[in-house]
This record gives structure tokens, C-alpha cells and sequence, in this order.
């Protein structure tokens, strides 16, 4: 598994090397910018209002960014975003990555009846699930599950039916990864285990 992810981390620095979005952005326009026309569904400070739409808070530096680039070309297929991200210049982009990235993402929390579940989760984040050959979360994400940047987003805080849903999206190739990294992870696991986990990251800090 480690020989994998190392080929993996390679392969992703390559693609890191291809300049996709400007580098960095202005956060003063990319507040201005933010509460007019993202502020309904992901909150005026990028903490999102409802637990499916993400929250865009303290995500890795170019993840939102590079994501937008995703939505405008097609690539990642969301009729929401595709239509938001359309008229959006690279500039745009790179002062929305800038504003939301430096904003605190606010943690989660998991009901009573969930802890059970979450814990589970967390046995899963740390340390993978070696019968299915599933690499522990953590290797890439973190610890804490405040990511990597640009490529491994941050996960820690992030709305639990949207984790869900975008796990459930990579096991069914509805959302393309980075060398289908997430993809071959997500398809290993079990509808069970994606509850858990996400239960788990939704309430990590
Ligand atoms: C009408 C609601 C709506 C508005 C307005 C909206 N979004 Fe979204 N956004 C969504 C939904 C829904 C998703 C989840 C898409 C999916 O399932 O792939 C999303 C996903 C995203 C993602 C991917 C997050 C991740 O963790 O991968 C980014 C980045 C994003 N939006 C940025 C923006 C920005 C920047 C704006 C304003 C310019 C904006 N959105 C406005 C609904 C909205
Ligand atoms: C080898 C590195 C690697 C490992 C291990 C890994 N991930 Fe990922 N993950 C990524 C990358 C890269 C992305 C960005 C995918 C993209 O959009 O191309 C990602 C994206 C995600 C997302 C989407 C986040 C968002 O904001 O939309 C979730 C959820 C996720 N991973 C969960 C997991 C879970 C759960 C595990 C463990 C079972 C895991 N990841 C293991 C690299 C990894």
C-alpha cells in the first residue's frame, strides 16, 4: 500500500506542476465576490448553511479554486456549479480561493446515536481497511483532516451528507479524481462504511 501512495504522491506532483488557475489571489475582492454570489448556498463566510452543499471555510489553498476550473470545464458535472462557474475568470477564481481558504471552518458534531458509528469511522480514517486494500485516510488528508495543499482537500468539518455524496460519487465514477486516486479508494468501500467515516471527518477538528 505504501509503494502505492508513494506512486501516487509522485504522479500528483507532476500534475501539480501545471499551472491551472493563477497562483494566488486577492481575499478582499474575493469577499466581495463571495457574498454576492455564493453566500445562499455555501454561507457568507464559507461556513455552508445546509449539510449538503459544502462548506468552503479554511479548505486547503487552490483546492476551491482548482475545483472551480473543474465545474467550468465540465469536468467535474454539477448543474449548479457549472452554471455558477461559467462566467468566472481564473482571477475570479484565485480571489475566491483566497478569501474562503483564510476563513475558519466551524466544527461538526455527531448525535448520541451516531458516535458508535463515527468511532468506526475513525478507525477507518486512521488506519484503512487492509481486507479490501483501502489506504487510511489520514496519509493523505492528515491527521486532523486539514489536508494538503492544493491537491488533498480538507475534510475535517465538512458536512456530513456531502461527504457522503461525493464518496458515493467516486464509487460510482460520477465524479472523476486526480488519477482516480479517490475513485479506486471509494470503490472499495462499503455503503456502511462510507456512513461511518463521514460521520467521523464531519466532527473532526
Ligand atoms: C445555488 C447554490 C450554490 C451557489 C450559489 C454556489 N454553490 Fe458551490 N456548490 C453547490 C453545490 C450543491 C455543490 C456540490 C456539488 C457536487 O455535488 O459536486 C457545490 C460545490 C462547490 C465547490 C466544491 C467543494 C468541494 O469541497 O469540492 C466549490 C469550490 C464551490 N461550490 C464554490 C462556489 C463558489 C466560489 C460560489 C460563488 C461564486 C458558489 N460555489 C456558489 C451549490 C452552490
Ligand atoms: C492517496 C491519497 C488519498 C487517500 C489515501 C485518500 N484520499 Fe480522499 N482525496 C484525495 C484527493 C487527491 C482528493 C481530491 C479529488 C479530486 O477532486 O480529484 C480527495 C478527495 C476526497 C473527498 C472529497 C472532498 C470534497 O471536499 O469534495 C473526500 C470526501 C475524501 N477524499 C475522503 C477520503 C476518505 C474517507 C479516505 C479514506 C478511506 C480518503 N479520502 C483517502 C486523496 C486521497
Amino acid at each position: 500500500m505504501l509503494r502505492k501512495i508513494t506512486t501516487w504522491a509522485a504522479a500528483l506532483t507532476c500534475t501539480a506542476l501545471v499551472p491551472t488557475v493563477q497562483a494566488s489571489g486577492d481575499a478582499v475582492a474575493g469577499e466581495t465576490a463571495a457574498k454576492q454570489m455564493c453566500a445562499a448556498c455555501h454561507g457568507a463566510d464559507g461556513n455552508s448553511p445546509a449539510p449538503n452543499f459544502p462548506s468552503l471555510a479554511g479548505q486547503v489553498p487552490g483546492y476551491v479554486a482548482d475545483q472551480l476550473a473543474r465545474f467550468k470545464s465540465g469536468e467535474r458535472e454539477n448543474a449548479v456549479m457549472a452554471g455558477i462557474a461559467q462566467p468566472l475568470t481564473p482571477e475570479q477564481m484565485a480571489n475566491l480561493d483566497a478569501y474562503f481558504s483564510s476563513q475558519e471552518v466551524k466544527p461538526g458534531a455527531v448525535p448520541e446515536e451516531d458516535k458508535e458509528s463515527a468511532e468506526r469511522g475513525g478507525w477507518l480514517y486512521r488506519g484503512g481497511y487492509a481486507p479490501m486494500d483501502v489506504a487510511a485516510c489520514m496519509s493523505c488528508h492528515g491527521p486532523s483532516g486539514h489536508g494538503v495543499p492544493r491537491r488533498y482537500p480538507r475534510v475535517s468539518g465538512q458536512k456530513r451528507e456531502y461527504l457522503e455524496q461525493q464518496l458515493l460519487a467516486f464509487k460510482s465514477g460520477q465524479r472523476p479524481s486526480y488519477g482516480n486516486i479517490m475513485t479506486s479508494i471509494a470503490f472499495r468501500m462499503s455503503a456502511q462504511q462510507i456512513k461511518d467515516v463521514s460521520a467521523y471527518m464531519h466532527a473532526l477538528q
